[in-house]
């Protein structure tokens, strides 16, 4: 491009930007599909901040964290269950659904956070686990009791196969058998997690009116949905037919088994629909934990529209490398099926993205490669906490030093979901600044430096990154509503696509290798006629600056977000 045009495309470049503080603060009100333009924000409760002192994450400290939440540019947080529970599984065995367990807070400090988020925009979804209570929840006490309790059938009992021989060859998620005896009733109950976890019996209807009841009490309370934990696990075969068993052996050393009979029974779909119509009665969302590879089986968590809006883990929690191709391979068969995107990079239950796609050398560029991605593609967004500061995993290293009961079973095979549930990292006082007493788990030394204290005054921050990529996809339209158009298919090391709507449209490069490359978008040859853009958000070069399409030199590891300019 001659050098006289560029300077014209510089300037015009300038202006076109958007200025990131006149950026509307938040998505414009759309009362049914809200989710769909909203940033979705993981909080595991005991890890986030801690405001009375005893080294666990609490409400309050959420609450007064609203304000960087909102900085951040999020819609709606996510907090992982904060129900009573005896903490087995961390609060994912839950002993009162209408209640807040003392340690995080009081049902006041509930609403309290409420009001708060209400005041930012902020929406709040709990976390609602379906499949199975706490052994010390009052249902499965009574449930217990006796064989002719009333409440006998809302869990799973059944009579051995023989003396201390379970029903059937079913394992528990966790390890060990999926059945356990209970000694005064002579019978076996099941549970697909711990033992501590019996899962309830969806095909009682009162186990259903109940359950649904529980989700209504939190909506006219003001929640605004739900995540529905390990939803394929609702129903079990009536008549317990063993899983036929695979070849090689599981984490846990046991035989692998193909479990057609325990998991993703066609039942699932009917619950969901019921749950679903409920959250309708106040226009709630459901989010799904619906962990599959298979894009025809997540399309089924949609049902006609009538199942959950945002069924989760699917897209790149399943690719465990930074890879153009599969990512590409992933966007193109969630956009090819017709659905609602949805993108999550990491959670509570995984190893953290800034690990799974780092080459060990650059994971902090990856990290910033895969905010630009999962931030600027068509879909809903899920963050999980201090993704934003490119925290790392902090495994135990001794087993004596293993919280979470399933690397106590699987050490050292299975190392736990510990080293991704660390506290958050605020500032580079004792303990990240999350807490005066000592945390529940340690915190890492690199929090020293990345923390929010810290990463907020560095302008080339992956902080800041989030920063911008949230107010931009607030502000500009492609990036809103856009088509996805995938650019240099046969790539291998940069992932580009357009974004785009009948005014506008916005290129994305990302470049996931460690070397050099050109992209080579061939726009012309897609119909695109702009040759020029302005870089809205860059990592390697000034917004604002121009670009010819035709060839962009990419830096390793450099992300650009470029505005195309109308000829
Ligand atoms: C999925 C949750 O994400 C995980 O943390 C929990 O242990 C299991 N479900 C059991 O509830």
């Amino acid at each position: 491009m001659k050098k006289t045009l560029l300077a014209a495309l510089a300037a015009a470049c300038l202006g076109a930007l958007p200025s990131l503080a006149e950026t509307p603060t938040k998505a414009p009100a759309d009362p049914h599909e809200w989710w769909k333009h909203a940033v979705f924000y993981e909080i595991y409760p005991r890890s986030f901040a801690d405001s009375n002192g005893d080294g666990i994450g609490d409400l309050n400290g959420i609450t007064s964290k609203l304000d960087y939440i909102e900085e951040l540019g999020v819609d709606a947080i996510w907090i992982a269950p904060c129900f009573p529970s005896p903490q087995v599984d961390f609060g994912y065995d839950v002993s009162d659904y209408e209640q807040i367990d003392p340690m995080y807070g009081t049902l006041a400090d509930f609403d309290r956070l409420l009001a708060e988020g209400r005041k930012r925009g902020i929406r709040v979804i709990l976390d609602f686990v379906v499949n199975h209570t706490s052994d010390q929840h009052q249902w499965f006490l009574d449930s217990k009791s006796s064989r002719i309790s009333p409440k006998r059938d809302w869990f799973v009992w059944r009579d051995g196969k023989g003396e201390g021989q379970p029903p059937n060859n079913w394992a528990s998620t966790f390890g060990g058998p999926a059945w356990k005896l209970d000694a005064t009733t002579g019978q076996w109950y099941y549970h697909n997690f711990y033992p501590e976890q019996p899962d309830l019996n969806w095909r009682n209807p009162a186990v259903e009116a109940a359950m649904l009841d529980q989700t209504r009490y939190w909506y006219k309370r003001g929640v605004a949905g739900f995540r529905l934990d390990a939803v394929d696990t609702l129903y079990e075969d009536p008549d317990l037919k063993d899983n036929p068993i695979l070849p090689g052996t599981d984490n846990f050393g046991r035989p692998r088994q193909d479990e057609i009979h325990n998991k993703k029974l066609p039942g699932v779909h009917d619950a969901l629909k019921k749950l679903r119509k409920a959250a309708d009665e106040y226009g709630a969302v459901l989010l799904g934990e619906t962990w599959t590879s298979d894009i025809l089986e997540l399309k089924k968590y949609y049902g006609d529209g009538d199942e959950v809006q945002l069924p989760m883990d699917f897209m790149f929690t399943m690719v465990n490398k930074l890879s153009a191709p599969d990512f590409r391979k992933q966007i193109a068969a969630v956009e090819g099926a017709g659905v609602w995107p949805v993108y999550v990079i990491s959670n509570h239950d995984i190893v953290r993205a800034w690990n799974r796609y780092g080459d060990g050398v650059h994971n902090d560029d990856v990290a910033k490669v895969m905010a630009a991605l999962y931030l600027t593609l068509r879909g809903t967004p899920i963050m999980y906490y201090g993704e934003e500061l490119a925290m790392e995993n902090n495994d135990p290293k001794r087993r004596e030093d293993v919280k979470d009961p399933v690397a106590q079973l699987g050490w050292p095979l299975e190392k736990g979901r510990d080293g991704e549930r660390t506290p958050m990292q605020w500032d580079a006082t004792a303990n990240g600044g999350f807490s005066n007493a000592t945390p529940w788990l340690p915190v890492p030394a690199t929090a020293s430096t990345k923390n929010v204290a810290v990463l907020s005054k560095d302008p080339s921050s992956i902080l800041n990154l989030y920063r911008k990529l949230t107010a931009l996809r607030r502000s500009n339209p492609a990036l809103r509503e856009g088509e996805y158009l995938p650019l240099a298919e046969s790539d291998p090391n940069v992932l580009a696509y357009l974004r785009r709507t009948k005014q506008d449209a916005v290129l994305v490069a990302l470049n996931m290798s460690a070397a050099p490359h050109t992209l080579r978008a061939g726009l012309a040859a897609k119909g695109v006629k702009e040759s020029g853009a302005c870089t809205l958000l860059a990592t390697h070069r000034a917004a604002g600056s121009s670009l010819a399409l035709d060839s962009i030199a990419l830096q390793p590891f450099e992300v650009v977000v470029a505005e195309l300019a109308r000829r």
